[in-house]
C-alpha cells in the first residue's frame, strides 16, 4: 500500500519504473536491482512487483519508494497507523509480524555468518512480547511549523529532521501514545512555544514521566499549565535547561522515583526519568528470564554483569549467584544500581564505575576470576572488553546485543581468538514494527 498522507516530491525524482524486490535491508527496505545497481526501495516487501521512482541517487547505489504494488507479498499487511510511510518510528508495519520475526532471525544469522564467520550451534526460539502499545521510553520531537500555523510532536519524518504530523502513536505507551495533540495544544499555548524542543517519555510500571526540554526560561503561567496537565493526565512532568543534570521536577522535590519489576516482580527497578531503560517492558520481563535461565548463576558462583546500568540483570542474578560484581560507565547510573540493590534486600551486589571501551586491567573488580559473565553493551558493542575477557576465565558468557554487526564482530573475537563455544543464539522482538534487531548469543568454554 502506498502511503495514504500526501508526500513531498523530491526535486530530483526520476520517472517510474518496475523491479521485482530481492530481499530486504537490514533497515526494512526493499532492495531492487536495476542494470546492475541495487536500489533501496521505501515501502516494498522481498518477492514483490513493484513500480517505483528513484529519489537520491549515490555512486554504488540509488534510492527510491514504491508508488505501487503490482504483485503484493503474502507477508504484506495494512500498516495500521495512518502515518506510516512518513513517520521514521516504524519502517516494518506493512510486514505481518510472524515474517518480521523471521527476516530479523535471518539478519542475525547473516550478520554473524558476514561479519564474525561464525554461526551458533542451536538457535533459540524467538523471544516476543506486546507488539503495539509497547514503548515506554521516548524522545518526541517538538517543533512549531509556521506553514501549519501549529506545533507538532512525534517522532521525525523518514530521512528528514521534519516532525511527522501524526496524531497519535500506537507503539508509545497507551498513558502517552493518545496524547500527541494535546501536548500540541499545551506546548502551543505557551509563550515558548517556539523553545521546546523535545518531550522525553519515561514510563514505569505503576507511573510515567514526561521530561519537557526548553531552551529559555519558563514563566510561572506556562509551570501553572505544566502542572494542570500533568493533573489531568496523570504523567509526572520534568523540566530540562540544559544538559541531562539540568532534569528538575515541575513541582517539590526528586522524592519518589518510577519503577518497573522484573524476575517475576521480585525485583524492583527504580529509575529517574531519563535513564536508560529497556524500551519494551514485557520483552524486558522475558528478556531478563531467558538470561536467567541461559547465565544459570549457581550458589556459590560469582558473577560478572557488564554495560549493568541501573542492575536490571544484576539483582535477579546477585539473587542466584554467591557474589555479583555490576560494572557501567555511568555514575549516577552505577549510584542508582547499588539503591536499587539495598531496597531489594540484596546485600552480595558490588557496582563499579568503569570506563569498558578502555584498558581495564588495572580496575579493582577486573583482579579476580568470574565463573559467569553478562554483557549488555551499547551499540558500538564491546570489542575491548571481549578481546581482554579470557582474564576472567568465565565458563559461560551471555551476550545481549542490540546491533547485529556488532554482535556478528564481538562473536567472531571470542570465538575464533577467546576460545569460546558458540552454544546459542535467537532473537528478541525488543521493536516490533521496526527493523531493530535485539538478540542474546551464549558462548561457553
Ligand atoms: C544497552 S544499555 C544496558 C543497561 C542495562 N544492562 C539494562 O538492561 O538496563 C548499555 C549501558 O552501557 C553503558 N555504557 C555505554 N558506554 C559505556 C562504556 N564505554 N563503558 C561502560 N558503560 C557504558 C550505558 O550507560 C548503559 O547503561
Amino acid at each position: 500500500m502506498p502511503p495514504k498522507r500526501k508526500r513531498r516530491r523530491t526535486k530530483r525524482e526520476s520517472s517510474p519504473e518496475r523491479s521485482r524486490i530481492e530481499s530486504l535491508s537490514h533497515d526494512g527496505r526493499g532492495i531492487a536491482r536495476v542494470d546492475g545497481k541495487t536500489v533501496f526501495v521505501e515501502g516494498a516487501l522481498p518477492g514483490e512487483d513493484v513500480i517505483f521512482v528513484r529519489y537520491r541517487r549515490r555512486g554504488s547505489f540509488d534510492e527510491g519508494r514504491m508508488t505501487q504494488c503490482l504483485e503484493a507479498s503474502p507477508d504484506r499487511v495494512d500498516p495500521r497507523c495512518p502515518s506510516f510511510g512518513i513517520c521514521g518510528g516504524c519502517s516494518l508495519q506493512h510486514m505481518a509480524h510472524e515474517a518480521q520475526i523471521r527476516v530479523k532471525e535471518q539478519a542475525m544469522l547473516e550478520n554473524l555468518k558476514h561479519f564474525g564467520r561464525v554461526e551458533p550451534e542451536e538457535i533459540l526460539p524467538p523471544l516476543t512480547g506486546p507488539v503495539w502499545g509497547y514503548r515506554r521510553s521516548a524522545r518526541l520531537g517538538v517543533r512549531y511549523v509556521r506553514k501549519k500555523g501549529m506545533v507538532l510532536v512525534g517522532f521525525r519524518e523518514r530521512n528528514s529532521s521534519f516532525i511527522a504530523d501524526m496524531e497519535h502513536c500506537d507503539i508509545l505507551d497507551s498513558s502517552v501514545g493518545g496524547l500527541l495533540m494535546e501536548l500540541r495544544a499545551l506546548v502551543g499555548g505557551m509563550n515558548a512555544f517556539m523553545a521546546v524542543p523535545q518531550i522525553e517519555v519515561s514510563v514505569g510500571d505503576e507511573a510515567g514521566a514526561l521530561i519537557f526540554r526548553h531552551l529559555q526560561p519558563l514563566e510561572p503561567e506556562e509551570e501553572e499549565m505544566l502542572g494542570a496537565f500533568s493533573e489531568k493526565c496523570g504523567l509526572k512532568v520534568y523540566l530540562q535547561s540544559g544538559g541531562p543534570d539540568t532534569v528538575r521536577p515541575l513541582c517539590g522535590e526528586w522524592g519518589e522515583t518510577l519503577v518497573y519489576r522484573v524476575d517475576h516482580g521480585r525485583c524492583g527497578i527504580f529509575f529517574r526519568p531519563g535513564d536508560f531503560i529497556q524500551v519494551n517492558g514485557g520483552l524486558n520481563r522475558q528478556m531478563v528470564l531467558q538470561a536467567m535461565r541461559m547465565l544459570d548463576p549457581g550458589p556459590g558462583e560469582h558473577v560478572l554483569d557488564l554495560f549493568c546500568g541501573l542492575g536490571n540483570f544484576s539483582l535477579p542474578a546477585a539473587r542466584r549467584a554467591k557474589t555479583l560484581t555490576g560494572v557501567e560507565g555511568s555514575a549516577s547510573m552505577v549510584d542508582r544500581a547499588l539503591k536499587n540493590a539495598w531496597v531489594n534486600g540484596v546485600d552480595n551486589a558490588v557496582f563499579y564505575t568503569s570506563d569498558l571501551n578502555a584498558d581495564f586491567q588495572s580496575a579493582s573488580w577486573s583482579d579476580r576470576r568470574y565463573h559467569k559473565i553478562l554483557l549488555d553493551p551499547p551499540r558500538s558493542g564491546a570489542l575491548e572488553i571481549v578481546r581482554q575477557m579470557s582474564v576472567f576465565r568465565a565458563a559461560r558468557i551471555v551476550y545481549v546485543s542490540c546491533n547485529p554487526a556488532t554482535l556478528a564482530r564481538d562473536a567472531g573475537e571470542l570465538v575464533h581468538n577467546g576460545g569460546y563455544r558458540f552454544t546459542y543464539a535467537g532473537i528478541m522482538d525488543m521493536f516490533p514494527h521496526t527493523a531493530h534487531v535485539e538478540a542474546m548469543a551464549v558462548f561457553d568454554r
